[in-house]
């Protein structure tokens, strides 16, 4: 290669590399969170796997209805009285709260956990073993009654252990709110 043509091509090169460098770069950098780093590599778990979604009270924001962060992963809210499910029917069989923590179909009614480290309400007395074994079992606690919908333990359970792990490291470095999630209601037909 002539001196001119290596350089046209170092130079094509860097420009490559710089394009590449461009998109990696474009991924959030949690995203490269791993096993090294537990709580970042859990933070990140959460955001993508949606938790907030259901298990952080829903408020009406700037923009629309937004997940309140004020109370991150503190469950479905005790002040907020849900009593008998809707009357649903046909297409519709089943319904969701305001705050999107309360479900009710054809399994009852069923209130989010409170995923928080607080030991009386929250998640502060599990260990990850007591965690890995929920998802995995689909059981309340990894061995009590089964976890209701539309809690996606079916999917979540694919998870590897050590991602398992780092989202309970992650659940229990947030703030503990006290927030004592209601136990969920029976269907009518169960009654
Ligand atoms: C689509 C809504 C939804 C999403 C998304 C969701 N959950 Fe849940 N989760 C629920 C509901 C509803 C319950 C309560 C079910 C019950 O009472 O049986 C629950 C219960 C739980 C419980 C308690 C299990 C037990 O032993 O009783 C844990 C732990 C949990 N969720 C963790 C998570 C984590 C971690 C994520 C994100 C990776 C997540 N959830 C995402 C709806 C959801």
């Amino acid at each position: 290669m002539s001196s001119r043509r290596t350089s046209a091509f170092v130079t094509a090169a860097l420009a490559a590399s710089a394009i590449a460098a461009h998109v990696t770069t474009a991924a959030p950098p949690e995203a490269s969170a791993t096993a090294a780093d537990p709580v970042a590599r859990g933070r990140y778990l959460v955001k993508v796997m949606v938790c907030n979604d259901c298990h952080t009270p829903w408020h009406m924001g700037p923009n629309g209805p937004e997940p309140d962060m004020s109370r991150e992963l503190s469950g479905h809210p005790e002040g907020v009285a849900v009593t008998a499910p809707p009357a649903l029917g046909g297409a519709w069989q089943w319904a969701g709260a305001g705050t999107n923590t309360a479900f009710a179909g054809p399994w009852g009614v069923s209130f989010t956990a409170n995923l928080t480290p607080d030991p009386e309400t929250g998640l502060g007395r599990w260990t990850p073993e007591t965690f890995v074994a929920a998802i995995r079992s689909g059981r309340h606690e990894g061995q009590g009654r089964p976890i209701l919908p539309p809690m996606p333990w079916p999917m979540y359970r694919n998870a590897s252990d050590e991602d398992l792990r780092a989202i309970f490291a992650y659940l229990q470095s947030i703030p503990k709110v006290r927030n004592r999630v209601p136990q969920p209601i029976d269907p009518p037909a169960a009654n």
